[in-house]
């Protein structure tokens, strides 16, 4: 997991670079879930002096008090704003593109020039499209795919650049890598569908734990994330044949559950999990 495609950091690092210098401003879309797993640590380092505006994305599916703490955090840096953000909410775009226009004063001649920027699978096309109202950027599962970069008029004093290529996710220390899978951002053909939902399981057992007796209808806390699945997995009748449970099946509806919105809204990191020395 932690060899994940460097040939394709490089690549998109580089590009990033090259086409910094005509940018007027980033924006770095995160995920609600994790916003320090899905920060890019080169991110920083790229823009430079550059403002940022850095979106929690998909806060449908986030934790609203753990959502509260990290803003109040973020808030905290210089050179960026952050905020949340949600797909299907025209007035979040609105407000999105007010920031946009308020932290970049009009320049005669030419318009902003906003970057977008952001793990895969975090949002960004998604994004695109409600901000220029049209279906431009492809959407859907594809952590993977490397992108051809795109440029996309707002009106006639705003462009967004979508990123070129896919960025670099944080993937150290190693329970980063694993917030990312259990989020979608990590394709399941690089990381097992056991050992993410075990992942899961061990962290939605010791912060909500009852979300979790309740959803999967179990009587008493399972004894840790392999008794988890376990229990899933004969609640839901995912038996092999002799009687065994499927665990591959069992981490695949938790995990879909998860990443679905189905057991509630979950972080699965706040700011005292990432920034304890
Ligand atoms: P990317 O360009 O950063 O790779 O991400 P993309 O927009 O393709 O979005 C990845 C998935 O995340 C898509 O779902 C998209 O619908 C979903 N998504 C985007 N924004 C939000 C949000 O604010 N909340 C929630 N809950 N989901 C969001 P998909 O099922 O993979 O694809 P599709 O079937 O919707 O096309």
């Amino acid at each position: 997991m932690l060899n994940w495609f460097p040939g394709h950091m490089n690549a998109a690092r580089r590009k990033i670079r090259e086409a910094m210098p005509k940018v007027d401003l980033v924006i770095e879309v995160l995920d609600a879930r994790i916003p320090f797993s899905s920060e890019n640590p080169l991110v920083a380092e790229l823009r430079g002096d550059r403002r940022c505006i850095q979106i929690l994305n998909k806060e449908d599916l986030a934790d609203p008090a753990v959502t509260a703490e990290w803003l109040a955090h973020l808030q905290t840096r210089d050179g960026l704003v952050a905020m949340t953000h949600q797909q299907h909410q025209p007035k979040l775009n609105q407000r999105l593109l007010r920031q946009v226009r308020t932290l970049v004063p009009p320049k005669s001649g030419r318009p902003i020039a906003a970057m977008i920027i952001g793990i895969p699978n975090v949002g960004k096309s998604t994004l695109i499209n409600a901000l220029s109202g049209r279906s431009i950027a492809k959407t859907g599962n594809k952590p993977a795919v490397t992108r051809q970069q795109q440029r996309v008029a707002i009106g006639t004093d705003l462009v967004l650049w979508d990123t070129p290529g896919f960025l670099w996710p944080r993937l150290e220390p190693r329970v980063c890598g694993y917030r990312l899978a259990a989020t979608g951002a990590i394709s399941d053909r690089v990381v097992e569908a056991v050992d993410i939902a075990e992942f899961a399981g061990g962290f939605l057992l010791k912060r909500y734990a009852e979300r979790v007796l309740t959803h999967y209808g179990l009587t008493e806390t399972p004894d840790g994330p392999a008794a988890a699945l376990e229990a899933i997995g004969l609640r839901r009748g995912y038996l092999r044949k002799g009687g065994v449970v499927d665990l591959e099946r069992a981490a695949n509806a938790l995990l879909k559950d998860l990443g679905a919105g189905t057991l509630g809204r979950i972080s699965l990191e706040t700011p005292a999990d990432c920034l304890r020395k």
